[in-house]
């Protein structure tokens, strides 16, 4: 970083520089930089769009597109000296072009202002960061798919209020959160839509005198249209905070998991095994494997709540139209995306490297009378009103607890104490085989049904 007193592009209205302080802290080149190659994009349909409606001549924009070849390639190889006397990334790559071209690179600003310039190139860093984090949603959830297919069938007790409740099937489970990935994906989808219009031409806030063609800039850059009104293109962050508010949700989801896969590789609980790769040993305990990155999720997930919340209060009482406080939603903004970004890559990978422990699940099963409810729907199915039938089997749940077994350990003679309607054919009913079987329709958990729904999920995918 480099600084040379006062080179500031707007020096004739002023006797004297900032201080070194002042300097810092209204710069934001350190973390905008890497806006860099939406800026250059943004500036060149710019460009085009002047010469093409006769701004600046064919010779100028010839130049500027040289120029910023140039400046692109001293970019990409750390050539450049970024330099806060610049104050941003828009600032930085204007004085360089210019130090390339000259007049044609002071040329570049006409007609335009960084209050719409930092917007567009905002949606455009956006827009590549949807579609990015899509391709990794994508990724991730044929991850699921592939290890739902893998324990379609393979039994685990599911879980109300963390007590055994009925047994679903693994692959039923890992659905479960393929399903909300996916309207994870679509919220980020819809808020593509509204991140995609273009603020350029809006200039400062009002607009601009030059004949400028908004409609060809915003196809230049792949903008589905133009914002309407140029107050609300420059001021408005509403978009950053839908998309900082789908990762919100998104890392929400991630927790939920994060939760279920420290638990479930607990040596209490021991219902997986996550791949070493993902965990970490300790420094004291040598028996220990830790699953760190489920729990560091689950840790990052507060941080980009934590993003959000940060983006709706700097946002919040700001009067049009735009105000310096908005050059603070880009830390906010880059860190929700890095962190979504980077956990969906590891939890993509993670997925592929999750192994079962089907007999701890099947253990598991035996332990919390997980098909009483199989019982109750078998006596309503014999002519049992349903809340008689919900009575009876509570008695029989009490009795095997006394007797120190699951339900399928009790006789037949003691069941009968609890309702003569009971007939041999109740052990059947009372296997976890049977219990999934019988949940037989779109949605339920039987094997075959699980096996359907992978379909329909590979379809959608
Ligand atoms: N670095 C500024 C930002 O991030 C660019 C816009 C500055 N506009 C201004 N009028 N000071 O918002």
């Amino acid at each position: 970083m480099t600084s040379n007193a006062n080179q500031y592009t707007w020096a004739g209205r002023f006797s004297e520089p900032v201080s070194d302080l002042v300097k810092r802290y209204t710069a934001s080149v350190d973390f905008d930089q890497r806006m860099w190659r939406q800026d250059i994009r943004g500036s060149l349909a710019h460009a085009r769009m002047l010469a093409r409606q006769g701004i600046i001549s064919a010779q100028d924009l010839a130049d500027i597109e040289r120029g910023m070849a140039q400046v692109a390639e001293e970019i990409e190889s750390g050539q450049l000296e970024w330099s806060i006397d610049l104050e941003d990334v828009h600032l930085n790559i204007e004085k360089r072009l210019t130090a390339l071209v000259g007049d044609a690179g002071k040329r570049l600003h006409t007609g335009r202002s960084r209050n719409d310039q930092v917007a567009t190139d905002i949606r455009l860093y956006l827009r590549d960061a949807i579609d990015d984090i899509q391709v990794l949603l994508k990724a991730f959830r044929s991850a699921l798919i592939d290890l739902a297919e893998k324990e379609a069938a393979t039994p685990m007790p599911g879980f109300t209020h963390l007590q055994v409740a009925q047994p679903v099937t693994f692959g039923h489970h890992v659905l479960a959160y393929f399903e909300m990935f996916g309207r994870d994906a679509e919220r980020f989808a819809d808020a593509r839509k509204r991140v995609n219009r273009l603020p350029l031409g809006a200039a400062a806030l009002a607009g601009t005198t030059y004949p400028i063609d908004r409609e060809y800039v915003a196809d230049q850059l792949g903008f589905e249209a133009v914002c309407e009104n140029s107050l609300d293109a420059v001021s408005d962050r509403d978009f950053a905070i839908e998309f900082t508010a789908a990762c919100a949700l998104l890392m929400m989801h991630i927790s939920r998991l994060s939760e279920e896969l420290v638990m479930w590789m607990s040596p209490r609980v021991g219902f997986i095994q996550i791949a070493d790769r993902f965990c970490t040993g300790s420094s004291i305990m040598p028996q220990k494997k830790n699953p760190d990155v489920p729990e560091l999720a689950r840790g990052k997930t507060g941080r980009v709540y934590g993003q959000l919340i940060s983006l709706l209060t700097l946002m919040k009482s700001q009067p049009l139209a735009y105000n310096k406080d908005n050059q603070e939603d880009k830390e906010p903004l880059f860190d929700a995306v890095d962190t979504v970004t980077d956990t969906l890559r590891i939890f993509a990978d993670m997925a592929g490297g999750i192994t079962v422990r089907a007999d701890n699940m099947q253990a598991a099963l035996t332990q919390g009378f997980a098909t009483a409810t199989d019982l109750a729907d078998y006596l309503v199915k014999k002519g049992l009103p349903f809340r008689d039938a919900h009575e009876a089997v509570g008695h029989a749940v009490k009795a095997a607890e006394f007797k120190g077994v699951d339900l399928p350990g009790l006789t037949l003679e003691e069941f009968r104490q609890f309702s003569p309607l009971i007939d041999d054919d109740v052990y059947t009913v009372l296997t976890v085989e049977g219990s999934l079987a019988s949940r037989k329709h779109i949605g339920g958990t039987a094997p075959e049904q699980v096996r359907a729904a992978i379909a329909r999920a590979r379809n959608r995918l």
